[in-house]
């Protein structure tokens, strides 16, 4: 895998006079194995952004493509190919079917890959690749006998990774995943997001409002302004020295108890 190209992509919703453009003509590229922080204040269209490239909303123009193949309107071979791009939410209960233990989440999970890949699975196979998926996302393999009610939420986040993973992700969209999380547990979650990646080699689109973990987990940075992009690069340059008004103040409004905010 090469990369995941976005290309000129605009999300509009709703008709007429009542017309919204949320994305306007973003132009990004995450390339594989690569971290890409994507910024920008509420409502700035960074969610849809990433939603388009999973289908779930649909560009009105632009294309988006995975080593060159079109992943907007996905059918057949490029269909199997976008399932190689997984988003994890900043509410892990939305993918998470609080009837299914977290060990039947992870087999529907697994099931899909086998079906994806026309590979049949084994009952035995499965059992292993959860135990494996589990201890990815640091949890005990006892815990696939669990319902995500009974989970914390940094445990219910972990399990939404984990199903990620299932996917054998080329690049995982990693929509605000630590914010709904008590701050004792983002670092953790942070951190388990850093070594897969490192482990695993899958490119990341890394979407926050917090600027600290950007800076911390991302090799480049994209901030959105209003649907627009107003400016990209290296996380270094964009964050230590922003070229852009908007940038600067995005960096001014985060809270911060003595300096510096990046060490
Ligand atoms: N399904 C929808 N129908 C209508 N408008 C929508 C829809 N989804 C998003 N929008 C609008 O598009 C704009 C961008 O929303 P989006 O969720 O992408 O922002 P965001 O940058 O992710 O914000 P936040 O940081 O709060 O998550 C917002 O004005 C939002 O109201
Ligand atoms: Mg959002």
């Amino acid at each position: 895998m090469s990369a995941l190209v976005f290309d000129k992509v605009r999300v509009s919703f709703g008709h007429g006079a009542r017309k919204f453009t949320a994305v306007h003509d973003v132009s990004l590229r995450v390339p594989a194995g690569r971290s890409v922080g994507l910024v920008g204040e509420s409502g700035s269209g960074k969610s849809t952004l990433a939603r388009a490239a999973v289908g779930l909303c649909e560009p009105r123009s632009g294309s988006i493509a995975l080593d060159g193949t079109e992943l907007v309107n996905a059918r057949g071979r490029a269909l199997a190919l976008r399932r190689r791009v997984q988003m994890v939410f900043q509410d892990p209960s939305s993918c998470l079917d609080p009837r299914m233990s977290v060990g039947a989440s992870l087999v529907e999970a697994i099931r899909a890959a086998e079906r994806r890949d026309r590979r049949p699975g084994t009952v035995a196979g499965r059992s292993a690749q959860i135990t494996g998926l589990l201890e990815s996302v640091q949890l005990p393999s006892a815990k696939a006998a669990e319902y995500p009610g009974a989970l914390s939420g940094g445990q219910r986040q972990r399990v939404a990774l984990a199903r990620a993973l299932a996917a054998e992700p080329a690049f995982i969209l990693a929509d605000e995943i630590t914010s709904a999380l008590d701050v004792s547990v983002q670092g953790s979650v942070m951190n388990l997001l850093k070594d897969l990646q490192a482990e695993r080699g899958f490119g990341l689109l890394f979407i926050s409002h917090n600027l600290a973990a950007v800076h911390y987990l991302c090799d480049d940075v994209a901030v959105l302004r209003n649907g627009r992009l107003v400016e990209a690069g290296a996380t270094a340059d964009v964050l230590h020295t922003p070229k852009e008004d908007y940038t600067r103040e995005l960096l001014a409004a985060v809270p911060r108890i003595g300096e510096p905010l990046f060490a």
